[in-house]
């Protein structure tokens, strides 16, 4: 979720309201996940960098979260929506850390999405906090400490990098870079993403089974 303080920027706004409207954002591609059969949606809400950032903006994104939690949490319920927060908990104040178990625990239940918010995520830590807590460290047992590799990854705003968001998950995840800021991000951009992943030949790393596709433009 990256491009919503240019977009404010953009609109002679202050950068918090580009955050309030990349919350509008979060909900139209929740609502569209499902029925586009994506059944792991994982935003990254927070980086454990942007902590660096002015404190008034970061109290703003902690504030926004929280009412996110407070007034998204019956929709979920209602939609089947399980949602998770990844990351640390132990830098939160105490009632973010209270809206998000209130959160966690009111739609345990549901199985249509499981929606994963990153806050005061970095994966490099994730990785490390994972890895110390395995009796013995192998590729399998670590996968099985993090999370579901991640099939297509999305990330608005024009910028080209991972900046340290699930690393490991991300070993053959397919990249898709849309020339959108976050809060214009809408269902049908996330469709056509998904459209892109579904026209690509994953390999990972073998030889494909069916024909080779070539690619013309590439053969001379
Ligand atoms: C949203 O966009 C990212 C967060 C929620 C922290 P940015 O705040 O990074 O927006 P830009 O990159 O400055 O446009
Ligand atoms: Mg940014």
């Amino acid at each position: 979720m990256d491009g919503n303080g240019r977009w404010a920027l953009a609109r002679r706004l202050p950068r918090i309201a580009g955050h309030r409207a990349g919350v509008e954002s979060v909900r139209r591609v929740v609502k569209a996940a499902p029925g586009l059969t994506i059944d792991v949606l994982t935003l990254f809400a927070f980086s454990s960098d942007n902590w660096r950032r002015p404190r008034a903006e970061v109290e703003g994104l902690m504030e926004l979260l929280g009412l996110y939690l407070a007034t998204e949490t019956e929709e979920c319920v209602r939609n089947g929506v399980r949602l998770q927060v990844i990351g640390r908990r132990d830098r939160l104040a105490a009632d973010v850390r209270a809206a998000i178990g209130r959160a966690e625990t009111a739609t345990a239940a549901g199985t249509r999405l499981r929606l994963r918010m990153a806050v005061d995520y970095s994966a490099r830590d994730a990785i490390l906090a994972a890895a110390r807590g395995l009796a013995e460290l192998s590729r399998e047992s670590l996968d099985g400490a993090l999370g579901p590799p991640v099939d297509l990854l999305i990330r608005t705003g024009g910028e080209r990098r991972l900046s340290d968001f699930l690393l490991w998950e991300c070993a053959y995840a397919e990249l898709v870079f849309p020339r959108v800021m976050w809060p214009d991000f809408g269902a049908e951009d996330l469709a056509s993403a998904v459209r892109d992943f579904r026209g690509r030949e994953r390999r990972f790393g073998a030889v494909p089974e069916v024909p080779v596709r070539l690619h013309e433009r590439w053969l001379r």
